[in-house]
């Protein structure tokens, strides 16, 4: 099946081998994405990018990279700079985008609200964040850069730690990566420790899953150790984000004795959880992580509107 026409709405979407194609093409727009090449393979399409929430990296991401390919973009950044705010619908809001665009990647506060835009839809819905849902577009660009650091994806560990719970982009990851094969320790407090849907759904790949909150164990053995940020926006009762805010930091110290090649990802921000002085080892890919994002969402635009070919 092509990808073309398609919307990206959960990262099951995508079959493996449709992941490859993704990654496969990305690895191929890095020049375009650094500007050192030029292409205007998307001349004449528009992207509407509707952030509903706040972003720094998907937004401007996606931006550049419908820029780098010749196309369009026109923006709404915020509800309030949008007739949403008047009590127009989401449904009608993107019955707009539709007519004034060709793909839409959305981001939303509302988990489900990337599908329900799915259905109101004719041109390809990308989900950009729903919630505490899926992130399916940071996963692809975490498995990008999984790949481009590290090889074989299902040969790593993958240690994901933090707030598993509201963390939409743990959520995309770890279900692509059982259905690769990798091996992963979910570390977090138990309040915000991965939903048991998304374990048992991992367990039922037959893929080893280790759950715990004590990160030092994992760092020794890991291949990558994937950080997060604790979501206080998401907490219902401030009390218990306080109980959890913190409670992982990686530093210098931590690791002394990680494997020589363990990358350190993290989709950012950050907060306090990788202190600044790992910036400049090499186990620190975070960086370039983000900038992937920009290749990705290349690969993911060009196939969504003009197929494999
Ligand atoms: N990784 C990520 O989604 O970052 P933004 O919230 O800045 O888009």
């Amino acid at each position: 099946m092509t990808l073309k026409g398609r919307d990206i709405v959960n990262i099951g979407d995508l079959s493996l081998p449709e992941i490859d194609t993704i990654l496969d093409t990305a690895k191929g727009m890095v020049k375009i994405a650094r500007g050192e090449e030029r292409s205007k393979i998307l001349d004449g399409k528009i992207l509407s990018s509707l952030f509903f929430e706040p972003s720094t990296r998907t937004r401007l991401s996606f931006e550049s990279a419908m820029l780098r390919l010749g196309g369009g973009v026109i923006t709404i950044a915020g509800q309030e700079g949008s007739s949403l705010i008047k009590g127009e619908t989401l449904a009608d809001t993107i019955r707009m985008a539709d007519a004034f665009s060709d793909v839409v990647a959305i981001r939303h506060p509302r988990e489900g609200a990337a599908r329900l835009s799915a259905t109101f839809s004719e041109n390809p819905i990308i989900n950009g964040g729903d919630g505490a849902g899926q992130h399916p577009t940071q996963t692809l660009l975490d498995l990008f850069t999984i790949r481009e650091e590290l090889g074989d994806i299902g040969d790593q560990h993958v240690t994901i730690v933090g707030d598993l719970r509201f963390g939409r982009t743990t959520h995309s990851l770890a279900l692509a990566l059982a259905r690769m094969g990798t091996s992963m320790s979910f570390v977090a407090p138990k309040i915000i420790q991965m939903p048991e849907h998304i374990v048992n759904d991992v367990r039922e790949m037959g893929v080893s899953v280790k759950i715990t909150n004590d990160l030092k164990k994992e760092v020794d053995h890991s291949d990558v150790i994937y950080m997060t940020r604790i979501q206080k926006e998401r907490f219902a009762e401030e009390e218990d984000y306080r109980k959890v805010a913190h409670a992982f930091k990686i530093d210098m110290d931590m690791l002394k004795d990680a494997k020589e090649n363990m990358i350190i990802m993290h989709p950012l921000p950050r907060i306090d959880e990788i202190h600044p002085s790992v910036d400049p080892t090499p186990h620190a890919k975070y960086f370039i992580q983000a900038f992937n994002g920009v290749p990705t969402r290349m690969a993911l635009l060009k196939l969504v509107l003009e197929g494999e070919s």
